[in-house]
């Protein structure tokens, strides 16, 4: 089909009415899920591995450059005990510095891998993590100061799975890319000779990256056998800046059971989840009818967002129940969680994201300008898909002085050097997470804790949302408060990092850093 002869056929379908969820690059042969290999600490409980440089083929003529850990792109799974001590050999062969920062753990500031604890090309870097929290899905990626965005882009990302006694003995499906799927849903853009579009401009800054090629373990629309009966789905959102609205294509339940730092008390039945940047959340889905499903996302986000293929559903991969009936259930219970407190702290700390483009009048303007002709819904027509598209990958690249003064927090842009603010250590604390005018989305996150959202725009949190979080997302010129404790040390050397999790928001100074004493 041509394009135009494509869009006419998504016209129809849409006039039709019907929520028909479209493959995005039809082919005739489908790529298998990758799973990534799962790995756990030696005899001396020691993990090794390096990040590198290699190429890998995204697209049919030409291959792209690429960063991965251990690998081409993206890295190995790796797992870890609560209870355990783990001491990771890192070895950065990359051709810049790097930080591997463990996003989710609970560890003190000297070993969580920000900004501060850079690894030069050719260094190696031997932090041992002393494993103490409930058993969770969370992840690990470069957060080099102001290069995370790009470094994630090329490819550095992995899973770092934590297992515990606990949670294995309520049986839920566990076993590694049969029952138990892990999910790492990205975007990509690429230019035309191949490489991925990188370049953080005013527009990526602003509005963060917007691929339009999505990936599911690094392919496009691949296919899992999976066993036949519960299906356990580790979804992780690892996109530098776009949410998903996820469901099934059968419309048939999700049930969250984890969601960033570890077990719900219960499962919550839903039909669609959003799933912002850098957050996880563990589904249950009914596989044992045997029957395939897509994993679908329905558009979701600022409108720039919602350039094709995201203008409508998209399908992001297929769950196919064929093999051996899987043995893993849904319990009624999943775990406890400590109960919120009656009467929750004061508020001791504000957290507001700037965009100070906005306060200069800019973003109106390049709002209206990026998204006039684009409707609230539906398709995007050819010539403003054409026009944005130009906006998006032609304006220059930022000097990086204009990065690094684009975005704050609480007034300030993010620099190594800055005074941190301080936290207490080991005591319920109630933060405050809000944005200045824009009204954009900005996922919060914030390192060496999982918290508790207490509040979102002044109501609780919808159920699946009510655990153990480490990321807040705000939007709409909303707040979110949050019970946060610290129970290790971050000294003024190593200090933790709160900021957007939208990466080109990060890398443009919407980060600030504190100790904890
Ligand atoms: Cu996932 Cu400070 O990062
Ligand atoms: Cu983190
Ligand atoms: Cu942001």
């Amino acid at each position: 089909m041509t394009p135009m002869s494509r869009r006419e056929a998504l016209l129809t379908v849409a006039a039709l009415g019907a929520l028909a969820a479209r493959p995005v690059w039809a082919s005739n042969s489908r790529n298998s899920l990758p799973i990534p290999h799962e790995r756990r600490p030696n005899a001396q409980g020691v993990i090794a591995f390096d990040a590198r440089s290699a190429t890998r083929r995204f697209l049919p003529s030409r291959s792209t450059p690429t960063y991965g850990y251990d690998g081409a792109f993206l890295g190995p799974a790796l797992r870890v005990r609560r209870g355990q001590s783990v001491t990771i050999d890192f070895t950065n062969r990359l051709p810049e510095p790097t930080t591997l920062h463990w996003h989710g753990l609970i560890i003190p500031g000297d070993v969580d891998g920000g900004p501060h604890r850079p690894v030069a090309p050719g260094d190696r870097w031997r932090p041992t993590l002393l494993v103490d929290q409930p058993a969770a899905t969370l992840w690990f990626h470069p957060h080099f100061y102001p290069s995370t965005a790009a470094q994630v882009i090329k490819g550095l990302a992995g899973l770092l799975i934590v297992d515990s006694d606990e949670t294995d003995r309520l049986e839920l499906p566990s076993r590694w890319g049969i029952d138990d799927i892990p999910l790492i849903i990205q975007d990509r853009r690429f230019r035309s000779d191949g490489a991925f579009f990188d370049t953080m401009n005013i527009i990526t800054a602003i509005n963060g990256y917007t691929g339009n090629r999505p990936l599911v373990n690094g392919i496009e629309y691949p296919e899992a056998r999976t066993a036949r009966g519960w299906v356990r789905l580790r979804v992780l959102d690892g996109s530098n800046a776009r949410s998903y609205r996820l469901s099934a294509s059968d419309s048939r339940s999700l049930f969250v059971i984890g969601s960033d730092g570890g077990l719900l008390e219960r499962p919550v039945e839903v039909n669609e989840l959003i799933i912002h940047a850098g957050e996880r959340f563990e589904l249950m889905v009914d596989c044992r009818s045997g029957k395939p499903f897509d994993l679908v996302t329905q558009p979701e986000g600022a409108a720039i967002m919602r350039l094709p293929p995201f203008d409508a559903p998209v399908r992001l991969l297929t769950i196919r129940p064929e093999e051996a009936e899987g043995k893993g259930k849904l319990p009624d219970v999943l775990a406890s969680l400590p109960s919120l407190p009656a009467e929750p702290p004061a508020v001791s700390q504000e957290l507001v994201m700037n965009m100070f483009r906005d306060e200069a009048g800019m973003m109106p303007l390049m709002k209206a300008g990026l998204t006039m002709g684009m409707a609230p819904a539906g398709p995007v027509a050819p010539e403003v898909i054409a026009r944005v598209t130009r906006l998006i990958e032609g304006q220059p690249a930022l000097s990086i002085a204009e990065q690094l003064a684009l975005n704050g927090v609480n007034g300030k842009a993010y620099t190594l050097n800055q005074p941190g603010f301080t936290a207490g250590r080991g005591v319920g604390l109630r933060w405050r997470v809000s944005e200045g005018d824009d009204k954009m989305l900005h996922p919060v996150h914030i390192h060496g804790c999982q918290f508790r959202i207490l509040l979102e725009n002044g109501k609780p949190p919808q159920p699946h949302r009510a655990g153990w979080k480490d990321i807040a997302p705000i939007m709409n010129a909303g707040t979110s408060e949050l019970l946060v404790s610290f129970p290790h040390p971050a000294a003024a050397d190593a200090p933790y990092m709160a900021h957007c999790h939208i990466l080109e928001h990060e890398d443009s100074g919407m980060m600030t850093q504190f100790t904890v004493a």
